[in-house]
């Protein structure tokens, strides 16, 4: 349903996109990761044919951006990095607007409207105008707009940047809803939380290409082994439960002296947590807390570089694709 074949883009000297390729199948949903200027907003203008490619081609349903901008807009629903809402009119009005440019009867228009105002936590807003709305309310407001057509595609960039922690749920809601409904996504997000949650398939692109791409585990997966923590008790005990830690799994274990929590990497997994507790006990070194978790994306990108993605910049990505052994 999107195609993204070997983009290219600059601005002047500058090479924002570099052979981009991506795709996603009907009813997925493709989350797009990376840093800041890494060309997640320049691939979603492409997409959208609000920008053309110097080299390479998209298809959205189908269709060509560069031959057949008028299809690939018909079947495609945009909401942009910064909400684009008329602050003039209602929040009301603006989607009906929407839908009446959409072709819409004024009927369908009004309860189209009306039903989304409703799933966005916006109906007791519906008569307020927009230019009164704070920027999560825009930003939901926008969202709404994007899917008042039913599109085929919808195109999402940084879709929850801004929103409170229920507004960020509201959307992805509405995402996995959508998506439920046959409609393929391509989200972009700088957060990693998000991409697991929603996405089928993350392409982690930066300088303009892509330099690792699978589901979230398989990302995972690559990054890093299960992992084994500990709280415990008393203090006195961390040392002697750091080396039962280490001689079970075969490797150094990491000491958090402030949160009196120990962390291994646990190939063995819960055969090995059983064997490190009941070790622990005949010790009698008291355990608060135990668990066996596998890696989180933000793991992947703390673990090698000690920054999560937003403060870790370029250098996290790259070092996550030399551990994914996934070429530049
Ligand atoms: N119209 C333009 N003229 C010149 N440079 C541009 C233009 N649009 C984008 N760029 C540059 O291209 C690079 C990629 O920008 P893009 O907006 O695609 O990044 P992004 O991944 O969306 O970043 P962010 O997370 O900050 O939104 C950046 O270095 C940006 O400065
Ligand atoms: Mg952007």
């Amino acid at each position: 349903m999107i195609r993204i074949e070997n983009v290219s883009k600059s601005f002047g000297s500058f090479k924002a996109l570099d052979g981009l390729t991506l795709r996603a199948g009907e009813g997925t949903v493709l989350g797009l990761l990376g840093p800041n200027g890494s060309g997640k907003t320049t691939t979603v203008k492409i997409l959208t044919t609000l920008l053309s490619p110097d080299s390479g081609d998209a298809r959205v349903a189908g269709y060509s951006v560069v031959k057949e901008p008028g299809n690939v807009r018909r079947n495609l629903g945009l909401s942009g990095q910064y909400a684009a809402v008329d602050e003039k009119l209602t929040a009301f009005e603006n989607l009906h607007m929407v839908g009446r440019l959409y072709g819409l009867s004024h009927r369908s228009a009004s309860a189209r409207a009306h039903e989304l105002l409703l799933n966005f936590r916006l109906d007791d807003v519906a008569g307020k105008r927009a230019g009164t709305f704070s920027g999560g309310m825009r930003r939901r407001l926008d969202l709404a707009g994007a899917i008042v057509a039913r599109p085929k595609v919808v195109v999402l960039d940084e879709p929850t940047t801004g929103l409170d922690p229920r507004g960020r749920l509201d959307t992805w809601d509405v995402v996995s809803r959508l998506v439920a409904d046959g409609t393929t996504v391509l989200l972009t997000t700088q957060y990693l939380e998000e991409a697991d949650r929603l996405a089928d398939h993350i392409a982690v692109i930066n300088h303009g290409s892509v330099i690792a791409e699978g589901t979230a585990s398989e990302l995972k997966q690559r990054a890093g082994t299960e992992r084994i923590d500990v709280v415990l008790r008393n203090a006195g005990d961390l040392e002697a439960a750091a080396a039962v830690l280490s001689r079970a799994a075969g490797a150094r274990a990491e000491e958090d002296p402030q949160n009196l929590r120990i962390s291994v990497s646990a190939p063995g997994g819960h055969r090995l947590l059983v064997h490190v507790l009941s070790e622990l006990d005949a010790q009698s070194l008291h355990v608060e807390e135990a668990a066996l978790r596998r890696p989180t994306l933000d793991d992947v990108f703390l673990q090698l570089t000690g920054q999560g993605p937003a403060e870790g910049g370029d250098s996290a990505i790259d070092r996550i694709s030399e551990t994914a052994g996934v070429s530049a």
